[in-house]
Parts: C-alpha cells; sequence; structure tokens
C-alpha cells in the first residue's frame, strides 16, 4: 500500500505533478483572494472593514509566493485550472458565503449577511489551515516547498481565528442561533465543494502518477468518508485559535496601510 509519504515523495520527484500540485495551490490562493476587497466596501464599521481587507491583501501575497515558489522551482507561471479542479465553481453551486452578484448592490451589509460572509469565511479558511498543516507534515522532504506552506499556514490561522472572532461578536449581539445555524451550512457546503475537487486533482495526479487503480478506488473512498463525516458532524461556533489575530489601524483605509502591503 501506498503511504502518504511514500507518495508526496513520488509526487516531488515527478516534474509534471509537481508543477499540477503547485500550479493548483498557486491558483487556488489567487482564487481565495477574488471578492475579499469589494466586501471591504459593503462593511459599515471601519475596522473589520480594514481587517477583510488585509484579509484580501494576505490572500493574494499567498497567490504571489507559491507563483514565485512555481517559477523559482519549475521555471513555470501559473496557469488557468481546468474546470474540474475549480474549487469556487462549487462554493457558488454550494451556496457557501456571499454570492458574487451581492457585491454589485453597494448597499452595506446586513448583520444576517455579515453571518453569512464570515461563516462562508470561516469555513474555507478552516479547511485551508488544516489543509496546509497537513502539507507542511507530508512535503518534510521538501524544506524550500515547506518554508513557503509554514508563511502561509501562519496566515490561515489568523484568519480562521479573526472570522471567528466576527461570528463570536455577531453570536454576542444576539444572533447566536442564526450564526451556529449558517456556520453549519457553511461547512456542510464546504465539505461538498472539496469533495469534489479533492477526488477530481487526486485522480489526476494517481494518474501522473501511475498510482495501480485499486489505490486509486481506495483513495476516492477515502475523500468519499471524510465529507460524509463532515456534513454529519458540522461542529459549533469555537474560540479564535489566536488572540489579535487581525490587527489593523485604526480608522478608515488610507495610504499606508501596512495591510495593503502584506
Ligand atoms: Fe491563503
Ligand atoms: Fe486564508
Amino acid at each position: 500500500m501506498l503511504s502518504r509519504r511514500s507518495f508526496f515523495r513520488k509526487l516531488l520527484d515527478n516534474p509534471r505533478a509537481r508543477e499540477l500540485f503547485m500550479n493548483s495551490l498557486a491558483v487556488g490562493e489567487a482564487d481565495s483572494a477574488v471578492g475579499l476587497d469589494r466586501v471591504a466596501e459593503h462593511i459599515a464599521d471601519p475596522i473589520v472593514a480594514r481587517k477583510v481587507y488585509r484579509h484580501y491583501a494576505e490572500e493574494v501575497k499567498h497567490a504571489r509566493l507559491f507563483g514565485q515558489h512555481l517559477e523559482k522551482t519549475l521555471g513555470v507561471s501559473p496557469k488557468p485550472l481546468p474546470p474540474e479542479l475549480d474549487y469556487e465553481q462549487y462554493v457558488r453551486r454550494y451556496e457557501m458565503g456571499t454570492p458574487a452578484s451581492r457585491l454589485d448592490d453597494p448597499t452595506p451589509f446586513s448583520d444576517d449577511e455579515l453571518i453569512t460572509f464570515f461563516v462562508g469565511c470561516k469555513a474555507g479558511e478552516e479547511r485551508a489551515m488544516a489543509e496546509m498543516g497537513d502539507l507542511v507534515r507530508d512535503l518534510g522532504a521538501d524544506p524550500e516547498t515547506v518554508e513557503v506552506l509554514e508563511i502561509i499556514h501562519g496566515d490561515e490561522i489568523r484568519h480562521v481565528s479573526y472570522a471567528t472572532e466576527e461570528l463570536n461578536r455577531l453570536a454576542d449581539a444576539g444572533n447566536r442561533e442564526r450564526v451556529v445555524q449558517e456556520l453549519r451550512r457553511a461547512r456542510r457546503a464546504e465539505a461538498r465543494a472539496h469533495r469534489h475537487v479533492s477526488r477530481a486533482f487526486l485522480g489526476r495526479l494517481m494518474e501522473i502518477l501511475e498510482v495501480p487503480r485499486a489505490i486509486r478506488f481506495f483513495a476516492g473512498l477515502s475523500i468519499d468518508v471524510q465529507c460524509v463525516l463532515r456534513i454529519l458532524s458540522p461542529g459549533g461556533l469555537d474560540r479564535p485559535l489566536v488572540e489579535n489575530p487581525m490587527p489593523v489601524p485604526e480608522g478608515p483605509r488610507g495610504q499606508g496601510d501596512p495591510a495593503e502591503s502584506a
């Protein structure tokens, strides 16, 4: 049986597999930034708006870090993903987070809309944090990649935490039941979206690496089982993992904001 560690070693040794892997990470990070700057414009509280804008800047930074790493190690630039690896299309299909069409309406978000945004944000960031943590462990044979992943993992922990902080604030303001209900819905939607992309991604990688069909079958099954477990047990509203996760200057956003040069 192929262990996780030997699978990732094979992946690193194969230029096609390595490119698919790094490119997916680079494009995934760039896609996760899309719309966050516009969300920030819909938030009436200037401090919260700056936090969301800082989040945007950090996701752009993640895409840049992976893109630079791709160019440095493989001499290629990030390129668009095939449709079956496009996580964002599944996020839209399963209605996780703020619908893109809402951003065309300049009216500030209501509390319910803030909840919708932050539960989607938290569900996506929780998965990103777990995935980065796993990759840091699995890619021990490639310290240069691990260095990039560790920076990003640290940011994802803060992203989960600031979304959790905002949701706790909204829950304390009399919206607890709705926050918990919507968070569970968003986590279930995320589990479904992630299952599609994971199956397609692992299928492609295993084909490149010529992994036997039986192993591919069980790998797919394991993704399905993880998805079902997440749907059956979506958890509740927890506390932030770190304190003061998204420090921003007070007042409206302006030039020289450290968030903008993150
Ligand atoms: Fe990220
Ligand atoms: Fe993030």
